[in-house]
């Protein structure tokens, strides 16, 4: 089966395409500069040229905070393009793997958030990424849709990175405490996204949302502290020697974020029968990955 690939250099774009391949699809990874999804004839045209059997779209508008000032540059790509893509995957028949966000949470939940808890984005990018969710399930019924939380990979800009050049630089890092997430390996998601397509590839019609990401919790701050701890045991150069915990409110940011995200994971290991790495032990092993390169 041919599988069409959006946002193919992003952070999870870049790892999806050799899974996939791997898996045995033929795959047509579309960079942005090769697809822009918010021109919709630009989207027509490339589905209807490809005839993918399963059109995948990791492309997003990611940049949280900027998606304050920018909000029609967010809900172009994040809203309007996931419809773009849904409407042309309806009109060549073709179900369609969407990506979205445990930002489209309020973080107001005591317990994991499952698929069905009721969604209040407090930031522009969980509102148009909610969007989205909603045109591309009004667009094709034949669509999965995986929310994620607190994605990083070896390629692209994340906060595992931005943590090793910090703590390359400074001696002292202050890190929030008081949002409990997530952290999701890309890999580990692009491998159960490329699962979920061997399903549609066998027949299974497994239409609905989804919640992936690493098995476990953290703050951000036990995320950096797990971060350094596996940076300097693998040998990486790190000058910080300490880790305070702070407040969101001593950190502000234009965009606000969910206190609480963590996913409810139950429906898709039941449906697609997947073990879930913990986040520490994916950590270690991007953290190898990437120190390898
Ligand atoms: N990163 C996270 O922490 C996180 C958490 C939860 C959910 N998610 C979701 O997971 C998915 C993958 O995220 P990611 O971390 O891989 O993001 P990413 O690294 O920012 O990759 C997104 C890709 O989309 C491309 N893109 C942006 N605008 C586009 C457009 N108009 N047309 C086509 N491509 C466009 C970007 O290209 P350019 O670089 O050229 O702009 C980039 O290659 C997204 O749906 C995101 O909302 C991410």
């Amino acid at each position: 089966m041919k599988a069409l690939v959006t946002g193919a250099k992003g952070q999870l774009g870049s790892d999806l395409v050799p899974l996939l391949e791997a898996a045995g699809f033929e795959v047509e990874p579309l960079s942005s500069s090769e697809l822009d999804i918010s021109d919709s004839a630009a989207v027509l045209e490339a589905v209807k040229k490809a005839k993918p059997g399963i059109i995948i779209n990791p492309a997003a508008y990611t940049k949280v905070d900027l998606a304050e000032k920018e909000k029609d540059r967010a809900y172009a790509v994040n809203a309007n393009g996931a419809e773009n893509l849904a409407r042309a995957a309806k009109e060549s028949g073709c179900p369609i793997v969407h990506v979205s966000t445990d930002f489209v949470f309020d973080g107001r939940s005591p317990v994991p958030c499952a698929e069905d808890f009721e969604a209040n984005p407090l930031s522009v990018y969980g509102a148009s990424k909610l969007a989205g969710e909603k045109l591309v399930a009004a667009a094709v019924a034949e669509h999965v849709i995986v929310r994620t939380s607190w994605l990083y990979g070896v390629e692209g800009h994340n906060f595992v990175k931005t943590i090793l050049r910090l703590a390359s630089e400074r001696e002292v890092l202050r890190i929030v405490y008081d949002q409990t997430g997530t952290p999701t390996w890309s890999a580990d998601l692009a491998t159960a996204i490329a699962g979920i397509c061997k399903a549609i590839e066998a027949g299974k019609k497994p239409w609905g949302m989804y919640h992936y990401s690493n098995e476990g919790v953290a703050s951000w701050y036990d995320f950096a502290v797990a971060i350094c701890i596996d940076a300097a045991s693998i040998g990486m150069p790190l000058k910080c020697r300490r880790i305070e915990p702070i407040l969101t409110a001593e950190y502000p940011l234009p965009a606000m974020r969910p206190a609480y995200s963590v996913l409810n994971k139950a429906k898709i290991k039941k449906t697609f029968d997947i073990e879930i790495p913990h986040w520490r032990s994916s950590l270690s092993k991007m953290l190898k990955e990437l120190k390898g390169r």
